[in-house]
């Protein structure tokens, strides 16, 4: 039940310890007016140090009784439940409200391989809300929406349950719905070399953009029937590591360091290791989803992929190039959604998400 606090020099929700459960939600402004969007952002803000800290918004669920009440109410009662909200902002943003975009931001490159639905793609504002209980989370996400009426409304959200990056080495890595644990190979959240270099955007980005980084999302579908019937052996031969233990190729234990040159070719650990990328490293953070069944009798479910860097073009990009051009796991996955969002920097107190920009 723990609080994640607001405020600091880094957005909580990025190096934070993941929590259990996500609501990510991407936005679409529907005003070209950046007053009328500071003035979002700000409520925003003060609604979120309220509900990181387990209280409701504003007046509360039961304030004026001949008024919609200020909060939504279904999480009353509940503890803060190590609430995090991290704001990014999406390429259009900057279009729309004709603000110059970070150099080299834009949307991503097409991939080999994607396909992807615009209906879950791009979004100008995301919002990814983690906790503990899903219905804080959901809370969280409901609340901003109902703030932002007028102003941005919702284009697309996902949940995700069942974290599959940690970045607590020390805990016990959690695993993915392909069975294997994910995320043992990840940056600790105490790392701060590894942060400084790889995730938090230095003097490089504009001011605002300083202890902030850049977050891909992309939904990944799995063919989870089709990867069920597939051996034990070639699943591991996939990612070049054994299911149970989560050792690499040539160890034994899941902690042993992994030698790309004892993995096979096209295994997807060794195609994605900084040792094969010239060091490109990235901060995963993401989540299983199960969104019921496609119509043909498949599990609508997979990975919703989150990832945070410093440079696009020494993260993300390179290492889906390499993925896409030959990772055996392909043949059981698809990415049918994505977006690229600029997260600011941390906030101060008394200041408001994207003052520094608006
Ligand atoms: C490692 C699963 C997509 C980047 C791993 C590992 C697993 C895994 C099981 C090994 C454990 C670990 O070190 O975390 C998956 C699944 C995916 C997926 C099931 C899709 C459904 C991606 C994508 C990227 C990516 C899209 C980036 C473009 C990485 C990286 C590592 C990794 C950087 C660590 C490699 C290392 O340093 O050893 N993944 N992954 N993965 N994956 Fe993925």
């Amino acid at each position: 039940g723990g609080v994640i606090p607001f405020h600091g020099a880094h957005q909580a929700g990025i190096a934070t310890p993941v929590q259990d459960r996500l609501h990510f939600a991407a936005f679409d402004l529907s005003t070209d007016s950046p007053e009328k969007v500071a003035a979002m952002l700000k409520a925003w803000t003060a609604a979120a140090v309220q509900m990181t800290s387990a209280q409701e918004v504003g007046r509360g669920a039961t304030g004026a009784a001949l008024a919609p009440p200020d909060d939504t109410g279904e999480a009353i009662g509940l503890p803060a439940s190590r609430l995090t909200l991290t704001v990014g902002f999406g390429p259009s943003f900057f279009d729309r409200l004709k603000l110059p975009r970070p150099a080299g931001f834009e949307e991503l490159p097409r991939f080999r391989g994607d396909r992807l639905d615009p209906a879950r793609s791009g979004g100008d504002v995301c919002v990814q809300a983690c906790a503990d209980d899903p219905q804080v989370a959901v809370h969280a996400v409901r609340n901003l929406v109902r703030i932002g009426f007028g102003t941005a409304s919702v284009r697309w959200s996902q949940l995700g349950f069942g974290k599959t990056s940690s970045t607590t080495p020390e805990a016990q890595t959690p695993r993915n719905l392909m069975g294997f644990k994910d995320g043992t190979n990840n940056i600790a959240a105490t790392d701060r070399k590894k942060l400084d270099d790889h995730v938090w955007v230095g003097d490089e980005g504009p001011q605002w953009l300083r202890g902030g980084s850049y977050l891909v999302a992309r939904r990944i579908r799995m063919h989870i029937e089709t990867w069920d019937r597939t051996s034990l052996k070639e699943q591991e031969d996939i990612f070049g590591r054994t299911k149970r233990e989560g050792a690499p190729y040539g160890g034994t234990r899941e902690h042993d360091p992994v030698a790309v040159e004892k993995l096979p070719a096209d295994s997807h650990v060794r195609l994605a290791h900084p040792d094969s990328l010239g060091g490109v490293t990235i901060l995963r953070r993401g989540y299983s989803f199960t969104d019921g069944t496609d119509g043909l009798g498949r599990l609508d479910a997979g990975l919703f992929f989150l990832a945070y860097q410093r440079d696009l073009n020494k993260g993300f990009i390179p290492i889906q190039r390499a993925l896409a051009a030959k990772d055996l796991l392909n043949e059981y996955i698809q990415h049918v959604g994505s977006g690229v969002y600029a997260c600011p920097g941390g906030v101060a107190s008394g200041s408001y998400w994207g003052e520094a920009l608006l």
